[in-house]
């Protein structure tokens, strides 16, 4: 019946305290041997971002932000006052044909943005000839900060023809060709910009994460706990941001608990086995988990739910989104008639009472699952760093929407960390909403000010 199914599910997609902690010491020593010559499966990438800003950067600045789900372009200006800023902005939605169509449908999308944003914003084009911090969120391996090799696509994208490729030349070649002479500064991905950002108002903070359509964290390191770029003589104690790219967490499939679903989700990716821990726990993959949960349920028990019911609008991949999820979890009502409209109207199904308590119980599960593991990644750059107390400054659609996310994190903290029940929070992980705009004119300022002082 019903509630041995509900609590089928639970088993499936609880996770416990011993569990986490499990995943946790595994998550550290992945993070070292990213950082090691060795590599393994979190990338670790070297950012080329020495340090945090102090508050005294100044210039005006283009920034374009390449998101999961936005693509904004901003103009920031860092005024002489400590830590202060100015920044008009545009927000357009990357349409999703854009994430599976060709390179230059990308770039020409990304060019008629920028384009659009300086026509409305200045008659003259002097904002051509600002520098541009491009946030592009994805990974990339840098040997310098203006330029940037995509390593793979993630979050569902799949272009041909950019990966293994340097991404700054097409942008500024398209750029070049609509007359906008724009240079690219800095290229850095969100978690370096939340990071960056984060600091500048708020020196605790110490790491910055994304959880959104993906799920991903900065730091600041010491170059001499980078062993993979030992051979550059830099100096020990230089600070250095890593951008870890631990959505590729468990690659291997050693120690997360990953479902059947999991597994489908996997399987069906335009990257099998890629990404491992982002597929468990950011925003792109949260309903489909859902949605495959419920059309187990309708194939191997026929019969159980939405009987006699036309369920083909299911069948469809990835048609649920996390908002879907979002909003059953917000449904205030008793009875749960939010949640009934909402699967009229998207799915033409009728539930009865009974089965819509299942799929309310059934998105906290999943909702709470996310929550719990992507804590997982914040601990584990604690421990690493030895880090007792910190600021995490956090941004992405999940976080800034999903009902109950950031309480269930910090209860997840807690369990990790054991911190005592009368204890505050130790690490706070807290908004930091549009920060790699801002980021990402702050590292161009700081790239600048080391090239005009020679190093
Ligand atoms: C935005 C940031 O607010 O959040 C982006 O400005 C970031 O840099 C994005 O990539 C992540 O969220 P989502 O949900 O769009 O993937
Ligand atoms: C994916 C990307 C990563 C980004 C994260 C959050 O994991 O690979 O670069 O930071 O999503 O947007």
């Amino acid at each position: 019946n019903l509630l041995q199914q509900i609590k089928d599910f639970e088993d499936t997609f609880t996770v416990d305290s011993t569990k986490l902690k499990q995943v946790v010491d595994h998550f550290v020593k992945e993070l070292e041997k990213g950082l090691s010559v060795e590599g393994g499966n979190i990338p670790m990438n070297v950012t080329w971002v020495l340090g945090f800003p102090d508050g005294y950067e100044q210039g005006t600045f283009l920034a374009l932000d390449m998101g999961g789900t936005n693509l904004r372009v901003c103009e920031i200006t860092l005024t002489d006052e400590k830590g202060a800023f100015d920044i008009t902005q545009s927000k357009y939605k990357m349409p999703d044909e854009l994430r599976t169509g060709t390179a230059e449908e990308l770039w020409e999308y990304i060019a008629d943005c920028l384009q659009q944003f300086i026509e409305f914003h200045h008659e003259n084009e002097d904002l051509a000839k600002l520098p541009l911090g491009f946030t592009f969120s994805y990974p990339a391996t840098q040997e310098y900060i203006d330029h940037g090799i995509l390593q793979r696509w993630t979050k569902g994208f799949d272009i041909d023809g950019v990966e293994g490729q340097d991404v700054v030349p097409p942008l500024e070649e398209i750029l070049k060709k609509r007359g906008l002479p724009i240079k690219v500064a800095a290229l850095i991905n969100d978690t370096t910009g939340t990071l960056i950002a984060s600091s500048y108002t708020d020196s605790q903070m110490k790491i910055g994460c994304i959880f959104g359509t993906g799920v991903n964290a900065a730091y600041m390191e010491d170059v001499g706990s980078v062993p993979k770029i030992a051979h550059l003589g830099l100096p020990a104690d230089m600070p250095v941001a890593i951008n870890c790219e631990y959505g590729a967490f468990d690659n291997e499939h050693v120690v997360l608990p990953r479902t059947e679903y999991d597994c489908i989700i996997d399987r069906d990716s335009p990257r099998p086995g890629q990404q491992a821990f982002e597929k468990m726990t950011a925003g792109l993959y949260l309903g489909e988990i859902f949605r495959l949960a419920l059309i187990d349920l309708l194939d191997s028990r026929p019969g159980l739910i939405f009987n006699g019911q036309d369920t083909s609008k299911l069948r469809k991949p990835y048609l649920l989104d996390a908002s879907f999820l979002a909003a059953i979890e917000e449904d205030p009502y008793e009875n749960l008639s939010e949640t009934l409209d909402l699967f009229e109207r998207q799915l033409g199904i009728r539930p009865t009472p009974p089965e819509l308590e299942l799929v309310r119980r059934l998105a906290e599960l999943i909702g709470t699952r996310a929550a719990r593991l992507s804590a997982c990644g914040v601990a584990a750059i604690c421990k690493k760093k030895n880090i007792e107390s910190c600021h995490v400054g956090a941004d992405g659609s999940v976080f800034t929407k999903y009902p109950h996310f950031k309480a269930r994190g910090a209860q997840a903290l807690r369990e990790i960390l054991d911190w005592a029940p009368s204890e505050k929070d130790k690490v706070s992980i807290m908004a930091a909403e549009d920060g790699s705009g801002v980021g990402a004119a702050l590292i161009a300022a700081l790239t600048l000010k080391r090239v005009k002082a020679g190093n």
